[in-house]
Formats: C-alpha cells, structure tokens, sequence
C-alpha cells in the first residue's frame, strides 16, 4: 500500500486499496468517493531494523518441531454439522471468520457453541459489539432450553459488551478463554484510527489486533464478519487472507434451512458443507438433507426426475420439477427457479434439436423442490430429463436418478464423483441411474426413460 510521510493514507472503502492523496475516484476499483482518510501506525525505518537486537531470534529449526505438529489438538464442538466443514473439530488456537448476511443466524450458532464450549471445554469470552449482555443472556438462555446450564458452565461464561477493539484485546490476554468469539468484527474499532466501525480501515486493523492476540497466546477465536447482499463494503473479505478458516453461512430459499460452507480452511478441506435447520431452539444438525429435499418426492408424476447434486465433497438428492404448457405468447417463457435461467434456455434448445421433444410454442417452468439452488452441470441430464417428461406426459420410473452434463451436441458427459453420487442415490433406495457415463445421448436417454 502506498503511504505518505505524515502517516495518513486515503484507503478506498470499497477495496481496500490505499492511496497517498485524496482523489474522488478510486484508482484501483473506480469506484467514486470511497476513499477516507485513515492514521496509520508509522512503520520502522531500514536502519532501524538492522539496528534492532531481534535480527535471529525467533528462527526455529525443523528438527526442534519434530513430534509437535501431531498433537495439534482438536476440540469438540456439539455438532456434527460444524465439525465436519471444520475438518474435524475446532484447531486449538485456530481463527475462524464466520461472514454471513446479517440475520442469518451467525450469534445463535455461536451462542450455542458457547454454551458447550462452556460445559465442556472451559471459559469462553463473548465480546457483543452488537448487543447488550442481557440480551446475550435472553439468547443463551433460550437456546439452552429446558436443559439446565449447570453452574459452573454458567460460571464459564464471559460477555463484554464492548466496542473499542482494543479492551476486548485485552479481555482475551487476560482471561485466556479456551473459545472467544467476537460479534462482530463491523461493530469493533480502535481510537488509533480515525475512520468509522466497519470502514475498511476499522475491520482490517481490528481484526489484525485480534488475530495478534489469539495467535501470541494460542486462543480458539471465532470473529463474526457481515457481508451485505449488495456487495462488499466494509465485509470481512480484507480478514480473509489473515485467518485460518473462513466459514460463510448462507440460507436457500425456503427459509428454514442454512447452509455451512468453509471457503478457507487450513486445517481442512475447502468446499466442505453442514446443513442446519433454524428452529426455536436455535440451529440444528440436519444429517441427512437428501431426506429433507426429497420428503415430498412425487412418483408416477410425469415432470419431476431427481438429481444428485455435489455441495462441496457431499452428494445431495434433490428433486427438478418442469412443467411445460401451451404457450400463447409469440416468445414462449422460460421460467427457473432454482436453477440458472440461462441453462434451462440452452437444455430447451438441446432437446429440441438432439431429442425431439417440441418445445417451440409452449412454456417452461422449472423448479428445484425444496428450495435447493443447483447450479452443477451434472444437473443437466435431470432437469432436460424433468422438461422431456412433462413435455410427453410421461412418468420418469419410480426410484431413479439422472446424473450427468449434457452437451450442446446432445451428448450425455460423465462428471466427477460418479461413485459418490450412485452410491448416496442407493443409499436412499435410488437404484436405477441414468447418465453417469452409461448412456451416451440426451435422445436416448430420453427414449429409454420415457418410454
Ligand atoms: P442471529 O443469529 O441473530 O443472526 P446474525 O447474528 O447472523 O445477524 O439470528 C437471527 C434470526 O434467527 C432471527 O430472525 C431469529 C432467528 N432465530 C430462530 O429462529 N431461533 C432461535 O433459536 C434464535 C436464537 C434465532
Ligand atoms: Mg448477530
């Protein structure tokens, strides 16, 4: 970043970028009357450094660590769901970023998290930026529900309401908390700067201090960061690169459920996805979610097929449902929900063309049950398979699934975890599958199917 002498910079709300004058564009993003003037701490000159006594120490040797990084110890977190997009449990000392938009269910997961934190684990730190204690407190004692905290879990828990970044620092340097999470990191800010809570500015460096501190005493840290729908001002995405882990928890369209996806993770694989359901009692564990999509799945109905969808390393069963009518417009609808408009369009045309299913004068309507949003391409064979059937009036067989990508030739493509998928479908009692490498053409696929 550039920097002027007198230890101002102008940094661009919108990127993050800083700049050493202002100007009412931003350089790097073009975005207009972003920039703010930030104070920043002033930096070591060269000399000083080679100066400095420090040169040296700290140098560890790979051999001196030999036998430690085995026992890096992971905690347990009460739920399955969180312990497997966290690869296994909460890392000791980890720094967990949790971005969602703002009421999505960030404090109840958290919440509940300290209240097993505390009965299992030790003292646990809340920092409310957001909220007073007491209602921290109506939260936690509403997610404990009618299981009685005992004393002493009460006992380990710790709540500051508090803004400044750097009391709720040195909050987390005394008391030493097995788990401190910090709600939000948009609601924190230090006097060492002049902009807002929540510019660019405020969240780097807050989070910068935080992360300081759980790393120099080896402290478990969950920061809270909101990202807006609009896009990304002031969102955590500046923390991104500083912490471990960045979890993102997002909701699907039917309300209730909340999907965990870790976006980060170094202590885990990436890509890795909880699914919990919102009830009164806070965020459940939703195990089986293909039980969930499929709790209503039709049979015998002709305009619905069910696909095996990949959320991060896990299969899903999900069923698509088409509906296709006469149409009376001179440009006939395609309607998605769920699914990208501009792939139902292209699989319209498709199976025009390579199948001979009439599509020309008549509306489509495409729908993923359960409120899912697909967007994988092995999607295809299901969905072209779901507007075939309705556009026939006839039934896809009881107990089937279609995995696959179709081409713009027609052709049926293999896609990746073919195994994985089959094996989930058989699982449920999904036994017969088409696509998945077996069949080579959409005309015949839906020939086959339909028939
Ligand atoms: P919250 O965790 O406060 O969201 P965030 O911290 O991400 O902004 O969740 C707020 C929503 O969750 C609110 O609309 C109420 C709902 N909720 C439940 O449905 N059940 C519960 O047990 C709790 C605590 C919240
Ligand atoms: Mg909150």
């Amino acid at each position: 970043m550039a920097r002027s002498k007198s230890g101002v910079v102008y940094v661009c709300q919108q990127c993050g970028e800083g700049f050493p004058k202002w100007s009412g564009q931003c350089g790097v993003c073009g975005e207009w009357n972003t920039l703010v003037e930030t104070r920043i701490s002033t930096t070591k000159s060269k000399s000083e450094y080679r100066s400095s006594k420090r040169i040296g120490e700290g140098i560890v040797k790979l051999t001196e660590l030999e036998g430690k990084g085995k026992t890096q110890e992971r905690l347990a977190v009460g739920s399955g769901e969180l312990k497997q997009v966290l690869g296994g449990g909460m890392v000791q000392g980890s720094v967990v970023l949790l971005a969602g938009e703002p009421g999505i269910g960030k404090s109840t997961l958290l919440s509940q998290l300290t209240l097993y934190f505390a009965s299992r684990h030790g003292k646990v730190l809340y920092v409310c930026g957001e909220e007073s204690a007491e209602q921290v407190k109506l939260r936690l004692d509403r997610l404990s529900g009618h299981k009685k905290t005992s004393k002493q879990a009460k006992d380990n828990i710790l709540l500051l309401p508090e803004v400044d970044t750097d009391v709720a620092v040195v909050a987390m340097e005394q008391e030493k908390p097995v788990l401190s999470i910090v709600d939000s990191v948009q609601s924190l800010s230090t006097g060492d700067l002049s902009g807002m809570a929540g510019s660019v500015g405020q969240v780097r460096e807050s989070g910068n201090r935080i992360l300081n501190v759980a790393k120099r005493n080896n402290l478990s840290t969950f920061i809270v960061g909101h990202v807006t729908k609009a896009g990304s001002i002031a969102g955590p995405k500046v923390l991104e690169h500083m912490v471990d882990t960045v979890l993102n928890l997002s909701g699907e369209r039917s309300g209730n459920l909340r999907l965990l996806k870790a976006m980060k993770n170094r202590f885990g694989a990436v890509d890795e996805v909880g699914v919990f359901e919102m009830t009164d009692a806070g965020l459940s564990d939703v195990t089986n979610p293909s039980g969930l999509f499929l709790e209503e799945a039709q049979t015998g109905v002709p305009g619905a097929c069910v696909a095996v969808v990949m959320e991060g390393t896990r299969p899903i069963l999900t069923e698509i449902q088409a509906l296709v009518v006469a149409s009376s417009l001179n440009n006939p609808r395609r309607v998605a929900e769920g699914v990208k408009a501009s792939r139902l369009q292209v699989l319209c045309a498709v199976l025009e063309k390579r199948a001979g299913v009439k599509l020309a004068d008549r509306d489509v309507f495409v729908n993923v049950a359960g409120g899912m949003r697909v967007s994988e391409p092995a999607a295809d064979l299901a969905m072209a398979l779901a507007i075939a059937s309705s556009a026939k009036e006839k039934a896809v067989g009881a107990r089937t699934v279609a995995i696959g990508e179709v081409g713009l030739l027609g052709e049926v493509r293999r896609v990746s975890f073919v195994e994985k998928r089959v094996k989930e479908a058989a699982k449920l009692g999904y036994r017969k599958v088409v696509g998945a490498g077996r069949e080579k053409s959409l005309g015949e696929v839906v020939k086959k199917v339909l028939k």
